[in-house]
């Protein structure tokens, strides 16, 4: 069955390597070939001709997609957009903004926090709900007023992975059908059909991550870097190493490194910086190099050549769009985290003290 372990050792290792497929499936048919429009369903499509500004609501895994996708919505769609913590946002109050559309983005649709925070926004005179989720008929899709179903297929392993990256794959093609309505933009089309096939080229490096992880076995603390879009990354990459391998992990944005973790810094410390060939590159060099000068363990993912220096070790990725590049960054830090989870012999599918799906407050 879909649910069955299958050759793998765990179903986190499964559901990272099922990516290409969960996503494809996400895809499939919203995506017409021929330069149709965007097939999202007219209640999608309604809700998001209506929008003059996105508020999105999320836990967990969840909450930094919706952080990604706010750097989207924001360049690419022109509507300004914020991301909540569905728990914060439902004990604060706050003024909506005219035409002020919620996204609420969860795997489960059954996370207790993320429920309450949609029934608030309803009272609180938000223009509409529009749901991101993982399962039909669960109480978040019948909540909303439309929906963009994720089909990465059940999910068991508690560390969200396809999850997650098709729940981007749903916000990209939000954002790409507000963009369309400046023209065509097949590039960005292309760009996500491409995805499959350039996630299946970075799995296929997964025994390099795998030795990698050996850094990490007898490590407290690891810092995760990132610049823009690849700030969410870094976050999700963090939040993965702490969840299952129980090391403590922060992600950053690397400009701010100065201000505070730089302390931190040392030799027992290894930092993660996630590095695609973006317009931020140059200045996250500069920040590397502040790392490097005071004896930090660096490991970077970047194309061949982006970083380098004594003692850098590059695991190097493709090259790709943009547009697509959070969706494959993600990867290696979802192997990684695995791979030094299995070193550690942590439960990986069960983590000590979390559940897959938090139903209570
Ligand atoms: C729990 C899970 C996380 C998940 C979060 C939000 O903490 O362990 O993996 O990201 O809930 O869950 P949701 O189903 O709303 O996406």
């Amino acid at each position: 069955s879909s649910v069955d372990r299958g050759e793998y050792r765990h179903f986190m290792q499964k559901e990272i390597f099922e990516q290409p497929v969960a996503i494809s499936r996400t895809l499939h048919e919203r995506l017409p070939l021929d330069g149709a429009p965007l097939a999202l369903g007219r209640e999608v499509l309604d809700l998001l001709q209506a929008a003059r500004a996105i508020r999105i609501l999320a836990c967990g895994t969840s909450y930094h997609a919706g952080l990604t996708a706010a750097y989207w919505f924001e360049a690419m769609a022109g509507l300004p957009c914020r991301v909540e913590v569905a728990s914060e946002f439902r004990y604060r109050t706050t003024q909506p903004l005219p035409g002020e559309l919620v996204i609420a983005i969860s795997q489960s649709g059954e996370t207790a926090d993320t429920l309450a925070a949609v029934h608030d926004a309803r009272e609180r005179g938000f223009a509409g709900i529009l749901a991101i989720c993982n399962v039909d008929e669960s109480s978040l899709v019948r909540s909303a007023d439309a929906s963009l179903l994720t089909h990465a297929g059940p999910e068991i392993g508690v560390a969200s992975t396809k999850a997650f990256t098709t729940q981007l794959v749903a916000l990209a093609l939000l954002v790409l059908a507000l963009a369309e309505r400046q023209g065509p933009r097949p590039e960005l089309r292309q760009a996500l059909r491409s995805l499959p096939a350039q996630v299946e080229q970075i799995l296929a490096a997964d025994q390099a991550i795998e030795a990698l992880s050996a850094l990490f076995a007898d490590k407290q603390h690891a810092l995760f870097l990132g610049r823009g879009i690849h700030y969410p990354i870094a976050l999700e990459g963090a939040l993965k190493l702490k969840e299952i391998s129980y090391i403590h992990a922060e992600g950053y944005p690397a400009g701010e490194l100065k201000h505070g973790p730089l302390a931190l810094v040392n030799e027992e410390m290894p930092v993660i910086a996630v590095a695609p060939n973006d317009a931020l590159l140059e200045k996250l060099r500069s920040n590397l190099e502040e790392v490097r000068a005071r004896g930090g363990q660096l490991i970077v993912f970047g194309e061949e050549g982006a970083v380098d220096g004594d003692g850098i070790r590059v695991h190097s990725m493709p090259p790709c769009h943009a547009f697509i590049s959070p969706m494959l960054y993600i990867v290696p830090l979802q192997l990684l985290s695995y791979h030094v989870a299995v070193l550690k012999g942590t439960d990986v599918d069960r983590p000590r003290n979390l559940a897959k799906s938090v139903t209570v407050e």
